[in-house]
């Protein structure tokens, strides 16, 4: 698979997203785990994650300890691997998610991230998402504190507007390598971001990319632009959305979400998935 960058790291420009195999409809472990290793057969080298993956009050973490076990349990070389995870939301065990992003919680969060994934320092640790009741600054005030600490290698914002990834490419001194936000056919409205990476040099992370885990299957029905490209190069109209998004931008690197290995597998050849120019205008409309 062809690179792309996260700082000074060289990824495979297609991640992995880790969700569904922790939350709600999660499969059994060892469906995850040929998942996960099929991803990293095929060169993927960004495996994204949250402590808030999980599905019960007591089982904080599922997804990064159940990556940190398909690392251990892989075969090949995986120095090159960067698992990106996250703090700052919660999720009770009643299927809602909250939120606490005060500086003393993100930084225990990180410890426990830290064990679960068996690491002294983090590659890439992304603040999920702004919480209301924290000043935005006191939150990556704290993110700024661990990469001090050099509790992690690298540091990440998710769910953020221009607005704060200025502030935080301040607060943490030109050192914010990546943005995750929304961003699929369904869900445009992130250009602004996107735009504002290009320009910083900051790695943009397109989260539900296909239009999320209840959505992706039927991402040709709801877009039949898409439909229509898949069907000439008869390839998944899913293929042909990451390709679009690839196009769309070098600062582009997508993480779908993945529970089986056939899925991960046909979006990671989206990188093969050269597109015509015209296709590019028809896909990127509006
Ligand atoms: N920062 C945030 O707030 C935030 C929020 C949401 C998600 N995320 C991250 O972004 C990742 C991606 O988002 P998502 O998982 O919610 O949604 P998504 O990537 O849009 O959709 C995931 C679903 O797409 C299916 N899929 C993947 N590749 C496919 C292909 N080539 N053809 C057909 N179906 C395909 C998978 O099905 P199977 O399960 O059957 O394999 C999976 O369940 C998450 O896993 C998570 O890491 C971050």
């Amino acid at each position: 698979m062809r690179a792309r960058r996260i700082g000074d790291v060289s990824v495979g420009a297609i991640g992995l997203g880790g969700m569904p195999m922790s939350i709600e409809g999660r499969p059994d472990e060892q469906r995850s785990i040929r998942t996960i290793h099929a991803a990293l057969d095929a060169g993927v080298t960004l495996i994204d994650t949250a402590d808030a993956y999980h599905l019960y009050a007591d089982d904080v973490g599922h997804n990064e300890s159940l990556i940190a076990r398909a690392l251990a349990t892989y075969g090949g070389d995986t120095s090159a691997v960067l698992v990106a995870t996250k703090g700052g939301h919660l999720r009770p065990g009643d299927g809602s998610w909250t939120l606490d992003s005060s500086p003393d919680y993100l930084k225990s969060a990180c410890e426990a991230s830290l064990k679960r994934l068996g690491v002294e320092a983090i590659g890439l640790y992304q603040h999920h998402r702004p919480d209301p009741k924290v000043p935005y600054g006191d939150s990556i005030g704290a993110i700024r504190d661990l990469l001090d600490a050099g509790k992690i290698r690298m540091a990440g914002i998710s769910n953020a507007n221009p607005a704060q990834i200025r502030q935080a490419q301040e607060i943490l001194g030109g050192r914010l390598v990546s943005v995750q936000n929304q961003f699929s056919p369904a869900f445009r409205s992130s250009d602004p971001e996107l735009e504002l990476c290009e320009e910083l040099g900051i790695a943009f992370l397109p989260y539900a990319p296909l239009g999320g885990i209840g959505s992706a299957g039927r991402l040709g029905e709801r877009f039949p632009a898409f439909e229509d490209v898949a069907r000439a190069r008869g390839v998944s109209p899913q293929r042909v959305c990451l390709a679009w998004m690839l196009r769309k931008s070098p600062v582009n690197i997508p993480i779908p979400g993945s529970s089986r290995p056939e899925t991960i597998l046909d979006s990671v050849a989206a990188d093969d998935l050269e597109l015509t120019d015209d296709e590019f205008a028809a896909l990127d409309a509006p």
